[in-house]
């Protein structure tokens, strides 16, 4: 529990710098290959509906670079006002955008400028007026305080080195009884602390990852009720590039909880 009390000493900076290079990446060459999956075949892997699917501009499909299906956690509704943590290139924005209607409205948040673009550029073409894009953090979320009915997240807690503060936002800006659905990762083996220093393995969501008890203990710590594990399956395996994921018994795992 040590490494989660106490944030490891990975360059902040450093960090920062290589996740928004490697997801500008996503954003600009879809196509290149990557430690994970990405667009239609993660889709697939996720279990999406495919009729959402096709119904995504193709630039925020083939962008998609989750590690879960955060509307697997628990339905959203009409009217409804929903916070994505770390948007990537919308995907999962515009799906709860179209989930939740005219009436309700959807904020994106992220820290990397070409997932942004992407993102805005995509919920153009898709005729969407209920979503906009925020450039910010996680660890300080640029949404009034108890605004959201849902926080969904999808692939971006285990890239955050401060998790507790991430989660302490996503608690701020959700009002009394809304929910969190986050996908992520959990892992089956502990990162050292030498693994715990090296960039690459956070950029491919890896040595962010914490046990399943240690995530749960962190959102329940954060003063979530009802907090609850969901695992998911194997989402590194056949990832274009190879990747360390299966040395530390890296798996899909969504959380589900309540303000
Ligand atoms: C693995 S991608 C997932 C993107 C999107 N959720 C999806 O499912 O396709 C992680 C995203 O989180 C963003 N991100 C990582 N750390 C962040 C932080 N501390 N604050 C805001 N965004 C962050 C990255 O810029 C990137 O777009």
């Amino acid at each position: 529990m040590t490494e989660i009390l106490h944030p490891p000493t990975v360059d902040l900076d450093a960090l920062r710098a290589s996740i928004r290079a490697e997801y500008a990446a996503v954003a600009s060459q879809p196509d290149r290959g990557f430690h994970f999956h990405t667009g239609y075949r993660l889709a697939a892997i996720l279990g999406y509906p495919q009729e959402w699917i096709e119904w995504l501009p193709r630039g925020a499909a083939l962008s998609m670079a989750g590690t879960g299906n955060p509307f697997a956690l628990g339905d959203i509704g009409q009217g409804e006002r929903v916070v994505d943590c770390g948007s990537g290139a919308g995907a999962d924005a515009l799906i709860a955008a179209r989930l939740v209607g005219p009436a309700g409205s959807v904020i994106g948040i992220d820290m990397t400028p070409e997932m942004l673009a992407t993102a805005r550029s995509n919920a153009a073409q898709a005729g969407l007026a209920n979503v906009e894009f925020r450039e910010g953090l996680l660890e300080s979320l640029p949404v009034d305080t108890g605004w959201a009915d849902v926080v969904i997240s999808n692939g971006v807690l285990n890239l955050v080195p401060d998790k507790a503060a991430a989660l302490a936002e996503m608690h701020r800006v959700l009002r009394p009884g809304g929910r969190l659905q986050a996908a992520d990762i959990v892992l089956e083996r502990s990162v050292s602390s030498t693994s715990k220093q090296d960039v690459s393995l956070w950029t491919g969501c890896i040595a962010g990852g914490l046990l399943a008890d240690e995530l749960v203990a962190l959102v329940s710590g954060a003063g979530f009720h009802d907090v609850e594990l969901v695992r998911g399956g194997d989402v590194f395996a056949g990832a274009p590039q190879a990747s360390s994921a299966a040395d530390f018994g890296t798996r899909g795992a969504g959380i589900r909880a309540r303000r």
